[in-house]
């Protein structure tokens, strides 16, 4: 997804940006650019100076080293581009420019920008590029009247203009002064220095420059200069406070690991235990770390809806299990794209949950704003991060305490929110006839967690070995029974994410109806088998495979004695209640799907098309 940094200060900011945009390299983009506002050659007066370049900020970087009186100034813009509109290509790379004065990065997508660029193309406005945000830009232009309005208004009266979602940062050789920024249904927080200021996307772009941040609200436009900051909302002059963010610098440095995605699996033991901390005791949930109002708000819950995307989607298919199972609670989970567009009939008394890493995933963000529409009794988010619209956006919140995560499949997030939820769903039981006794006994099970996954990262060598056996397949399925069906799921995810072989989940009772058509030597057959009830049933799944000479994975709690076998491999997972199965079994997935990219040599941390956080629709 785009990433937008901004500074103005006495000093040069040419490296402030570069930093900034190396940091913002994990939501993945495929274009990075920058523009000055730099003193002309002959030192008299300023111009707008600009640097794009396709790929990596690296190369941005070296540009950048090579024409450094080009790339120089005192205020600047920096953008990394996921291409929406308009391919990859220097020329839609951000910032983009109107005349010789304005130059404008721009997150999210501008839905009227055809008939926006018609108006423009009339009035005599050339476009030199496919992108969207080419009519912001002239637009912003057009609004000045030729110096006639200053930037400030001139951006007021364009984002009245625009439907869609924006984040803008705008700055005015005639005006060098001032960066002037919007928001509307994409992030934005000013970063507060002390004689220069800076604005960005995500905080974590600005964390070598300041730890205090004002985050802008939907529909802010602020004037940023270095000794001041106004932020004006739906015309009116307003103050938003400023928040201190301690950064953990740890978090966005890869350590001993090849890879983030690698870091992060191995951080599931203390990321799970950070999740854990001050919302468990020794026996029971701390049912207030919902939030002040949460406990009154659960009392009224007779259903859950869930609603999430991609990975996030999965742990709500989890939870449903523990919402039916533990708290006798019917359970809807949908996916949030599909959600947003239905028409919805929501369930009297029922509690509506976003899950989400990001917490600006826009498609979750839309089915929130979209339920709180309806007549749900509360809006929670499980969320990763804290100041996130999500977060922001919902009646509670409980945060998912897995740091920072990079790699764009999504490992630590997931079985962390599947810690959350399963407290939630232990909260909820207890209005439904959970005692005391099997609360404690539930709990115990979690305090043991972080030492089981520990123990599951164990397998990390023997699953480095069969990871070989993947390396030339083009297809795979990942089977698993109940609960264990959407940990399948993940899993295919994760192979097909960052491998790119075709992996396709199914409930291992579901194979005769179709899929087992696909089984022959060539298919790689994965399947997770915990000691529960379904285990038989599993087995007797899996032996249909082995008689059609498929190759068979399977994952097996140590407790059970399952056998490996010719085209049978055993991999013994260490033994878990049947609770806790679900975290504990995709971890080794989740190595499976790592050592297998390794193998085949791809981007692990950057996989192909993706982004990290999936900001537009
Ligand atoms: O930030 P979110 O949890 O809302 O993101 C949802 C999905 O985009 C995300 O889980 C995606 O599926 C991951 N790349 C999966 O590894």
């Amino acid at each position: 997804m785009c990433g937008i940094v901004g500074a103005i200060a006495e000093r040069e900011v040419r490296e402030i940006l570069l930093e900034g945009l190396k940091r913002l390299e994990y939501r993945g983009y495929d274009s990075a650019g920058l523009a000055f506002i730099s003193p002309t050659p002959n030192a008299l007066a300023t111009q707008i100076n600009t640097i794009k370049t396709v790929g990596k900020v690296n190369k941005l970087v070296s540009a950048v080293s090579k024409s450094k009186a080009k790339a120089s100034g005192r205020i600047g813009i920096a953008h990394t581009r996921w291409a929406t509109h308009g391919k990859p290509s220097v020329a839609n790379a951000h910032p983009h420019l109107s005349g010789a004065d304005i130059a404008l990065v721009h997150n999210g997508i501008i839905e009227n920008y055809e008939a926006l660029r018609a108006e423009l193309r009339k009035a005599g406005y050339t476009f030199d590029t496919d992108t969207d945000t080419e009519t912001i830009a002239h637009l912003i232009h057009a609004n000045r009247a030729g110096g006639k309005v200053s930037l400030l208004s001139a951006v007021k009266k364009t984002v009245k203009r625009l439907e869609g979602a924006y984040g803008l940062c705008v700055i005015d050789n005639t005006e060098p002064d001032k960066l002037v920024v919007a928001r509307s249904g994409s992030p934005l927080v000013i970063g507060v220095g002390i004689g220069e200021n800076f604005v960005a996307s995500d905080p974590l772009a600005l964390g070598q420059v300041t730890d205090r941040f004002i985050y802008l609200e939907e529909g802010d436009i602020a004037q940023i200069q270095r000794e001041s900051i106004a932020i004006w909302h739906k015309g009116k002059k307003v103050n938003r406070p400023t928040t201190t963010v301690k950064h953990q610098t740890a978090d966005s440095d890869k350590g001993r690991y090849e890879h983030f995605m690698l870091k992060e699996i191995y951080e599931q033991p203390r990321v799970i235990q950070d999740t854990l901390d001050g919302r468990v005791s020794k026996s029971s949930v701390l049912e207030q770390a919902f939030g002040i109002n949460a406990p009154a708000l659960f009392d009224k819950i007779k259903s859950v809806q869930i609603v999430a995307c991609g990975t996030s989607s999965h742990a709500g298919l989890v939870a449903k299990y523990w919402f039916e199972s533990i708290a006798k609670l019917p359970c809807q989970v949908d996916i949030a794209s599909d959600y947003r567009y239905r028409d919805i009939i929501a369930q009297p008394d029922t509690l509506f949950v976003t899950i989400s890493q990001s917490g600006e995933t826009a498609d979750t963000l839309a089915a929130l704003r979209y339920a709180k529409k309806l007549d749900y009794v509360a809006t929670l988010a499980i969320c990763n991060v804290a100041t996130s619209s999500l977060v922001r956006e919902s009646d509670i919140s409980m945060l998912t305490m897995a740091g920072q995560e990079i790699g764009v499949a999504s490992t630590k997030a997931f079985t962390t929110q599947l810690a959350i939820l399963l407290v939630l769903a232990i909260v909820l039981a207890r209005r439904t006839g959970l005692t005391t006794a099997q609360e404690a006994k539930l709990v115990k099970e979690l305090h043991k967690l972080p030492g089981i996954v520990e123990k599951t990262l164990g397998l990390r060598k023997q699953i480095k070995t069969i990871a070989k056996q993947f390396s030339d397949k083009h297809h795979s399925l990942f089977l698993g029974r109940g609960i264990q069906y959407p940990v399948a799921k993940e899993g295919a995810l994760k192979l097909k994410e960052i491998s790119y072989i075709h992996a396709e989940a199914y409930p291992a009772g579901e194979l005769k109806h179709g899929p087992l058509a696909l089984v022959d030597s060539k298919m790689p057959v994965v399947a997770v088998a915990p000691n529960n009830d379904l285990l038989g049933k599993l087995k007797a799944n899996l032996s249909e495979v082995s008689a059609r000479g498929g190759k068979l994975f399977v994952f097996a709690d140590e407790s059970i004695g399952y056998q490996s076998e010719k085209g049978l491999k055993v991999i013994n997972v260490p033994r878990c209640s049947e609770v806790l199965a679900p975290i504990v079994f995709t971890v080794p997935l989740q190595l499976l799907s790592y050592y297998v990219a390794i193998t085949k040599g791809t981007d692990v941390d950057h996989p192909r098309n993706l982004a990290k956080s999936v900001t537009v629709e």
